[in-house]
C-alpha cells in the first residue's frame, strides 16, 4: 500500500488520448466498461475519467478498483449510476471490462512482476480491449504510457506539458517499469531518446514561434530515422501539437 498520491487534473493528458485516439473502440464496444485500477487516495482522477469518456459515449460505465478498502470506503459517496468502486487488484473482479486504465500503480511493483500484471490485467479483457498502463508526475506535466492488449505491449505514448520539459529525454523518468531498466547506452529506448534530444536541439529556431512548434518540427525530424506514428489516429500534427508523440513499442525493444 502507498499513501496513494493523485491528484485533480493529473491524468488529463492519458484521459484525452484515450478519448480521441481510441474513440472507435469505445462508440461500437457492445459493453463499454472501462475499470480504473488504483485509483489512489481520493477518487478525483476516476470521476474525472468517467466525465470525459461519457463525453464520447452516453452509456459507458467506470468503475474505480483499488486494493486499500479504506479508499474504497471514501469513494463510495460518489457512486452514481455509470460509475462504481470496488475492493480488487490486477485480477480486476467483475465482469470483463472494455478499457483498464492503471496509471501509477505498477512503479511500486518489480519488474518482473509489472511483466506478469499486465498479462494477468490482459487475460481479464473483452475481446478487442485494451490497457492502458502509465506513470506521470505529481501534477501530471510529464507522462508516458503503453497500449497493450492479449498479445503484448502495442504502442508508447510520451506526453509533456511545454515548458515542462527543458528535453524530450526528462520523460525518461516516467518510462513504464518494463522499460525504465532498458535506458542505458546500446539499447534502443536509450538511443531513441538520444535522437529526440537531438531532433529537439536541432528545432530550436522553431522555438521562436513556441514550444508547440518546435516539438512538432521535432517529431518530423525523428520520424526520418524512427518509425513514429505519423498520422492519425495515434500520430501527426493533431496529436504533436498537443504535446504527445507516440510509437509502436517494438521499436523500442531489439
Ligand atoms: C500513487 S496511487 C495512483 C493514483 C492514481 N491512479 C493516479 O495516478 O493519480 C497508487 C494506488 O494504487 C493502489 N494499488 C497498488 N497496488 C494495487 C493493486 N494490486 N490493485 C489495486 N490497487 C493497487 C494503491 O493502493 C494506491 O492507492
Amino acid at each position: 500500500m502507498t499513501r496513494g498520491t493523485t491528484g485533480h487534473n493529473r491524468l488529463r493528458r492519458a484521459d484525452r488520448w484515450l478519448a480521441a485516439v481510441h474513440e472507435g473502440l469505445l462508440r461500437s464496444a457492445a459493453d463499454p466498461l472501462v475499470v480504473d485500477l488504483g485509483y489512489g487516495a481520493s477518487p478525483v482522477t476516476t470521476l474525472e475519467l468517467f466525465a470525459r469518456l461519457r463525453m464520447v459515449r452516453r452509456d459507458l460505465e467506470v468503475v474505480g478498483v483499488e486494493i486499500d478498502p479504506e479508499r474504497v470506503a471514501a469513494a463510495s459517496a460518489y457512486r452514481k449510476p455509470g460509475l462504481d468502486f470496488r475492493r480488487g487488484g490486477f485480477e480486476i473482479p467483475g465482469r470483463p471490462p472494455l478499457v483498464i486504465r492503471a496509471f501509477n500503480v505498477l512503479r511500486q511493483y518489480p519488474e518482473a512482476e509489472a511483466w506478469r500484471y499486465w498479462e494477468l490485467m490482459a487475460s481479464r479483457l473483452q475481446p478487442g480491449g485494451l490497457i492502458v498502463e502509465g506513470t506521470c508526475s505529481e501534477i501530471g506535466h510529464r507522462a508516458v504510457w503503453v497500449g497493450l492488449d492479449p498479445a503484448g505491449p502495442r504502442t508508447l505514448t510520451f506526453a509533456a506539458r511545454f515548458g515542462g520539459i527543458d528535453k524530450p529525454s526528462d520523460l525518461a523518468e516516467r518510462l513504464p517499469k518494463t522499460l525504465i531498466h532498458r535506458n542505458v547506452p546500446g539499447e534502443r529506448v536509450h538511443a531513441f531518446l538520444t535522437d529526440w534530444d537531438r531532433a529537439w536541439a536541432v528545432s530550436a529556431p522553431f522555438g521562436a514561434y513556441g514550444a508547440r512548434q518546435r516539438w512538432i518540427r521535432a517529431a518530423l525530424l525523428l520520424s526520418d530515422s524512427w518509425p513514429l506514428h505519423t498520422s492519425a489516429p495515434y500520430g501527426g500534427t493533431a496529436r504533436w501539437r498537443l504535446g504527445e508523440l507516440s510509437l509502436p513499442w517494438s521499436a523500442l525493444v531489439s
